[in-house]
């Protein structure tokens, strides 16, 4: 590896952008190669950047070139770019949802597990301190309830509302609270979901996906909740989860940057001093420099786990 740790990007739409600008921030690395189906849009980022403009997803995944790929397309287009870069060795991150397609996903984090490569997935919010906060508390006082709600409005890009592209608002955003969810309260048992399409079919006929779901679950622990979510809300948005014990209380809101404790000794109220995004590179690249994945808060093992619980939801309606 060189001094400077050498980045190549596959997709540089929106989520790129947040990284880009994370990375710009990180001594020593650099942004050497991107590549984008949409040209322009490839042309922008090398210009901000000055890396060089590939002509394909492969060319990008060159270990003589890159220490470390960002694959930043959306989950229907991801193809084996992750597979593909483990098994030539170079370390990756892959946003969240890792994909729409069990099966697939089982087979590449065999791969992926298999190799050892150093490597993360985009569930940010793990890096909050309050989420931290949060995780601590929680550990060994389990919930009894625990409520939750993500509601706001649509990812702008055609491909987020075809359901076999995107999966959904649950499967590729409220996946985020789902993750929460799981990294705080344990694994799901049993996921059930109801969703419409009210206001899409009289706004948006063409989309394939719901506006509005309710799902209920319940937990190893025994812990029973629920989460409801809209996608179309553009006079109110906000996410939320609160958990309930007999004998505290946890909330987390504003997508877990503002956290409230409540018990019979203190109440609690902390907000978020951290750049999730920023710590979340920082932990990668330092991650890559020491040759450990110990430090990485999500890994694509982890990150199944909760696409399993978003895709049960989405077939338990069908
Ligand atoms: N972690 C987070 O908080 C977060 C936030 C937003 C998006 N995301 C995730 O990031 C992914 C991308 O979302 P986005 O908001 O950047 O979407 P976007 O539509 O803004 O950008 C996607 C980019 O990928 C490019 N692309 C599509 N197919 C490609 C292919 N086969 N090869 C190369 N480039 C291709 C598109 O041209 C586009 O520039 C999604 O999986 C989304 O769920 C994560």
């Amino acid at each position: 590896m060189s001094m400077n740790m050498r980045i190549g990007f596959i997709g540089v739409g929106g989520i790129a952008q947040d990284h880009i600008r994370v990375l710009k921030q990180i001594e020593n690395t650099e942004i050497v190669s991107v590549f984008d189906l949409n040209k322009e849009q490839a042309q922008k980022a090398a210009e901000a950047t000055g890396a060089e403009v590939m002509e394909s997803a492969n060319q990008v995944l060159d270990k003589q070139r890159i220490d470390l790929v960002f694959i930043c397309t959306p989950q229907f287009a991801r193809g084996d770019l992750e597979v593909t870069a483990a098994r030539r060795g170079i370390p990756f991150f892959v946003e969240k949802p890792v994909g729409i397609d069990m099966e697939v996903v089982r087979k590449k984090e065999q791969i992926i597990r298999e190799t050892g490569i150093v490597h993360a997935v985009g569930y940010v919010l793990r890096y909050m301190d309050t989420v931290q906060t949060a995780k601590r508390y929680l550990q060994g006082r389990p919930a009894h309830l625990i409520q939750g709600f993500r509601l706001g409005t649509s990812h702008p890009s055609k491909w987020w509302r075809q359901l076999d592209m995107s999966g959904g608002h649950l499967v590729d955003t409220v996946t985020h609270q789902v993750d929460m969810i799981r990294y705080l309260a344990g694994e799901f048992r049993e996921v059930r979901a109801q969703f419409g399409r009210v206001s899409f079919d009289q706004t948006d006929p063409e989309s394939t996906i719901y506006d509005a779901g309710a799902i209920s679950f319940s937990m190893n622990s025994g812990t029973i909740g629920s989460l409801t979510e809209s996608c179309v809300s553009p006079f109110y948005s906000g996410s939320d989860i609160k958990f309930f014990g007999h004998d505290f209380f946890v909330h987390l809101s504003g997508n877990g940057s503002n956290l409230t404790i409540i018990d019979n000794e203190q109440h609690i109220v902390e907000t978020n001093k951290l750049d999730p995004g920023y710590e979340q590179c920082r932990t990668l690249i330092e991650a890559i420099r020491s040759g450990s994945q110990a430090s990485i808060l999500c890994s694509y093992t982890d990150a199944l786990r909760t696409l399993e619980v978003t895709l049960a939801a989405n077939q338990s309606a069908i």
